[in-house]
């Protein structure tokens, strides 16, 4: 428990970077793939976790977005990063991005955080203890799909993956009260888990997008898979889908007919 308070506090801290950001637009550099972009402050926020987060737990290895080269996470302690998730809102002033800091441990979620500084939501959770929303306890809502909500992802750095993943998004419209795009990842996976929402789904993530999410929303009793219904990894890119029980089910039904 203190390590994941040492945790949030330094990821508080790193909220600061992205609230005080001035001329973001002027420090953008594009990155491969379509609309991909990364800023200073993506880079800043990055080397101010890699640097305090090594002084709370010197024993782990880190894996960020922002890096060159990364280790791989199958073994010991891994925090795996994503210093803004929802670069695209950041660049904008849109105001919808966090903060990501997954802890592996031997390649499975050991602790997660989640950090949207705008809103001042700290959502949290250590495997086995459940999920904290600031300091109150998440669960995941009961409802069923169609008085639910639906969030995705376009999984807009992979052009071919647009078509389905708009026809899956008007097939889950059909099925629920409506849906949403936020334009970051981890915040969909802890809307889930706070029970805002009741599906979440995008057909190309990768570990640093739901690592901490991932282990968030477990530990609110939701269920989290690849989109193809396997167990998720942590090692490579995959789609992903996440919900309550109920809400998962009916994606099982559906979603492998969709094309
Ligand atoms: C992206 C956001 C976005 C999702 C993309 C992610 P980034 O992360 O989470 O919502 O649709 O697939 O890559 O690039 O802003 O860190
Ligand atoms: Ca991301
Ligand atoms: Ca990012």
């Amino acid at each position: 428990m203190e390590l994941l308070q040492g945790i949030i506090a330094v990821v508080r801290e790193a909220g600061e970077i992205m609230l005080n950001a001035e001329h973001i637009e002027e420090t953008v550099e594009e990155k491969s793939g379509r609309a991909n972009y990364v800023t200073a402050y993506d880079k800043k926020v990055q080397a101010f976790l890699f640097d305090r987060l090594a002084g709370v737990f010197p024993d782990a290895a880190f894996i960020g977005e922002e890096k060159e080269e990364n280790p791989p996470v199958s073994e010991g302690y891994v925090f795996i990063i994503d210093p803004i998730d929802g670069t695209t809102n950041f660049m904008k002033g849109y105001c919808a991005s966090c903060i990501s800091v997954g802890l592996l441990k031997d390649g499975q979620p050991y602790m997660g955080v989640v950090y949207n500084p705008y809103l001042d939501e700290m959502f949290s959770a250590e495997k086995g203890r459940g999920a904290f929303r600031n300091e109150s306890k998440i669960h995941v809502s009961d409802h069923e799909l169609k008085e639910g909500i639906v969030l995705f992802g376009t999984a807009p750095y992979n052009e071919e993956l647009s078509k389905r993943s708009f026809s899956l998004a008007y097939e889950f419209f059909e099925r629920s009260l409506d849906v949403r795009r936020s334009g970051s990842a981890a915040i969909d996976l802890c809307n889930v888990a706070c029970g805002r929402a009741e599906l979440y789904f995008e057909l190309l993530l990768s570990p640093w997008d739901y690592a901490a999410g991932a282990l968030i929303l477990t530990e609110a009793g939701g269920k989290i898979m690849t989109a193809d219904g396997k167990e998720l990894t942590y090692e490579k890119k995959c789609g992903v889908v996440a919900g309550n029980e109920k809400a998962l089910q009916v994606w099982t039904e559906v979603a492998s007919d969709i094309r």
